[in-house]
């Protein structure tokens, strides 16, 4: 066999969040979490996105998916030996903050909810699975949100970093790889998820969202300072959504609209994050929504600018289409939409699907900013129907799958510096945006349908022996 294109110990993997697939929302003393106070069902984004949402919890009116998710808390050694059975090299998920901080301001941390940890790595390890986590990925404690205003609110970076500190001391022996928040640039489209503002609570206004990201940033560099403290090769990475943009046409007016959305949605967090420092075309920013000079302390940019991180991990699903000229169709996304582009086909639910525009994005992160890439999701959330054996043919999430990762080929042989893969997902979990368990992305299907029926038991689809063979050739083999 010729040599793979991918380098060796390439991290071919899975990724999931606590919230989507844990489920036992108040095991072991956990608390609640933003997520858990997240309805289910299609409206689950208008909900929150809505003028009254607070956060209230209320079971009478909706179902919520997240506090059962797919029972993963005592389910976890059969998943991971799932995983392993694929093959992987390492596995990406994160750490409830509300497990262990259950109000998010305690001093002292919950040992139930550190230990439910340790032996979840120690069973990665078991496997050689290299723990990949998440120190936050929309799941803060629920207080911090109501009671505190979410991350507008400066105190929230001594409780992250005591939160990061704590978990970063507990793991950094046995976990190599972190990433410090989850898509920290998607509050451009909803500032609950990640940062636990809705509008009844100031998430609505642009001034408290970008004072919010000022936090988070500084919150961040504190956390690579404390992992790097630990041990110096500790790998803590950013991560953000990447949605590669492209101008509807070659209308200058639209060129310069494409510029500008790069800038604002793909770059402004990473520029901050990986160089360490506001990029140029901060104040510009800034002045067009109408957001003052934000409050900075003395040593904030030094510790943004002297703790950077060390790799740049992204979730990458869709491309998407910039058009201000003309009127277009508009289509859905995770956190991006956009115009149709006419030269894309879709998901079932609207997203679409650009393989070449993979290549696209790890060619244009790698040259801006030369530190190694780590693509933390991808994937095709999809319908799937199990037949009277519970198997389902999933060729069509196969078929994307190789497709991305062909583009992965391509630009690496360009140059790109990419450390692994993790699609999204890897068994069915609660979707994040719609709170649907319909919307699949797994090679494990999991037997539970949107109102919480089925019997939980997990099944390989046809996309997990095919992914364990493109594992076992380091991504040679992919028919
Ligand atoms: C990413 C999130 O935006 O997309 C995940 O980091 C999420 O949490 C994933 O699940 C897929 O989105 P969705 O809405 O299909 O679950």
């Amino acid at each position: 066999m010729t040599k793979s294109v991918f380098k060796e110990g390439f991290l071919w993997g899975g990724a999931t969040a606590a919230n989507q697939l844990e489920g036992a929302y108040l095991a072991d003393g956990k608390g609640l979490s933003v997520a858990d106070a997240m309805p289910g069902g299609k409206q689950r984004w208008q909900i929150l996105a809505g003028e009254n949402f607070d956060w209230s919890i209320d079971e009478s009116k909706y179902i919520y998916p997240n506090h059962t998710g797919i029972d993963h808390y005592h389910r976890f050694k059969e998943d991971i030996a799932l995983f392993a059975k694929m093959g992987f090299k390492c596995y990406r998920f994160s750490i409830a903050w509300a497990r262990i901080f259950p109000q998010g301001d305690e001093s002292t941390p919950n040992e139930a909810g550190l230990h439910f940890y340790d032996e979840l790595i120690d069973e990665c390890l078991k496997y050689d699975i290299e723990p990949v986590v998440t120190i936050s990925h929309y799941e803060m404690p629920l207080n911090l949100a109501k009671n505190y205003g979410g991350w507008q609110n400066r105190q929230l970076i001594d409780f992250y970093e005591h939160f990061a500190d704590v978990v970063l001391n507990r793991y950094y022996k046995k976990v190599k790889y972190w990433m410090t928040f989850n898509e920290i640039n998607s509050p451009f489209e909803l500032p609950a998820l990640s940062m636990g503002m809705v509008k009844s609570n100031g998430g609505g206004n642009w001034q408290n969202i970008f004072q919010a990201w000022h936090h988070q940033f500084v919150a961040s560099a504190k956390a690579v300072k404390i992992g790097h403290a630990l041990k110096a090769d500790l790998q803590i990475g950013c991560m953000i959504i990447y949605g590669t943009s492209y101008s509807y046409d070659a209308n200058p007016v639209n060129q310069v609209a494409t510029m500008i959305q790069n800038q604002e949605f793909n770059y402004f967090c990473a520029d901050v994050q990986v160089r360490g420092q506001y990029p140029a075309y901060t104040t510009r920013m800034l002045e067009k929504y109408q957001v003052k000079p934000l409050a900075v302390k003395d040593d904030d940019l030094a510790l943004i600018a002297e703790n950077t991180v060390d790799y740049i991990g992204f979730s990458y699903y869709m491309s998407t289409a910039i058009n201000e000229t003309t009127t277009a169709e508009k289509v859905q996304g995770n956190i991006l939409g956009g115009v149709k582009n006419p030269f894309l086909a879709a998901s079932d639910w609207g997203w679409q699907i650009d393989p070449k525009g993979l290549r696209i994005a790890l060619n244009e992160l790698y040259n801006r900013y030369q530190k190694p890439l780590f693509i933390v999701e991808n994937g095709l959330g999809a319908y799937d129907e199990v037949d009277e054996n519970f198997y389902v043919a999933d060729d069509y999430r196969i078929d994307y799958l190789r497709q991305h990762i062909i583009a992965m080929g391509e630009a690496v042989a360009d140059g790109v510096d990419l450390m692994g893969y993790t699609p999204w997902g890897c068994i069915d979990l609660v979707s994040a945006s719609t709170g649907e368990m319909s919307k699949r992305y797994g090679f494990i299907y999991v037997d539970k349908d949107d109102e919480g029926n089925g019997t939980l038991n997990r099944y390989e689809k046809k996309s997990f022996d095919w992914y364990r063979n493109v594992i076992a050739t380091n991504g040679q083999k992919l028919d």
